[in-house]
């Protein structure tokens, strides 16, 4: 177990009285006005790491250098960044016990942790400097990867959890979609919707439906096949735009691809909350 409440058990009796105090007890009544805000600062975040994001890759605002679409998105990703965090301290004061023993919510703080330290760490300066990076942001980066590796692992092992990963995979899948061009797009696009049949074959035609001892292997394999062929594509991606962009170099290019997902990874473990 890798809930909160397994790691800090001490802090159980202040967690416990958090709705009964200011604010979470006048949150309280307003939890799902304040969840409207918690996710409309999300699509504001979200909206301009991908922006930024995407340039570094090599796709959408090509018109405008690295560092031109780091100024034009920088306020909506800060007022996005604190929104979010404001409002997810609020609705967690009112709910508390809910996060205390959800193995979601660690694998949300680490993937929170990860996600400011790759963005504001490694991200946002290297776009600064149309692609490259200094040291104090390459330690970023690596420290911001392990911490990610690390979100994905917990909630990789969190029991009744662990499908949430699968809107990673579809991220992922969807941004080298949008990223390839060409011959590799169609080539990608054919081995994902064989994917997709095969997955499909399992479930319907394999193995029964509710066959759960059969399907759940089979499953965490298949998820390992996309996995593959998505990154082995982004690979591809990464190595034949070459320096094209700017001169952003393929070691940037990688990171913009985390950058994006890590606040999918984030974002799925706060849905996953709920089902657990
Ligand atoms: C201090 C940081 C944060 C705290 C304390 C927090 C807290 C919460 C709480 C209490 C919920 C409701 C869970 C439930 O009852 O089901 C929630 C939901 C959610 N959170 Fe956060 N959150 C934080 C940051 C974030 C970030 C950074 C993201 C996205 C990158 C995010 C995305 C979500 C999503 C997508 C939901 C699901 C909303 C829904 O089901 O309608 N949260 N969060």
């Amino acid at each position: 177990m890798i809930s909160p409440q397994d790691i800090f058990p001490a802090i159980a009796p202040w967690v416990g009285s958090l709705d009964e105090t200011f604010p979470g007890a006048q949150i309280k009544p307003y939890f799902a006005q304040w969840e409207v805000l918690h996710i409309l600062s999300l699509a504001l975040l979200g909206g301009a790491s991908i922006l930024l994001n995407l340039r570094l890759i090599g796709s959408g605002l090509t018109d405008e250098s690295p560092a031109e679409v780091r100024r034009g998105v920088l306020p909506w990703l800060n007022i996005g960044v604190v929104g979010i965090l404001v409002t997810g301290v609020l609705i967690g004061t009112s709910n508390p016990e809910r996060l205390y023993t959800s193995e979601a919510f660690t694998a949300k703080m680490l993937g929170l942790a990860a996600a400011l330290l790759l963005t504001y760490g490694a991200i946002l300066p290297a776009a600064k400097t149309d692609g490259r990076l200094s040291r104090g942001a390459a330690v970023a980066a690596t420290l911001g990867m392990a911490l990610f590796g690390l979100s994905i692992g917990v909630f990789a092992i969190a029991k009744l959890v662990n499908p949430g990963l699968w809107h990673a995979i579809i991220a992922a899948a969807l941004i080298v979609l949008f990223v390839t061009k060409g011959v590799s797009r169609i080539v990608y696009l054919i081995g994902l919707l064989a994917l997709m049949a095969t997955q499909l074959a399992l479930h319907q035609v394999i193995f029964r439906p509710d066959d759960y001892a059969r399907l759940d292997p089979a499953n965490k394999i298949m998820i390992l096949v996309y996995l593959a062929w998505i990154l082995a594509a982004a690979a591809v991606q990464i190595v034949s735009a070459g320096r094209g962009q700017n001169g952003v170099g393929p070691a940037v290019k990688a990171l913009a691809y985390a950058g994006i997902l890590v606040w999918v990874v984030t974002a799925a473990a706060g849905r996953w909350i709920a089902f657990a």
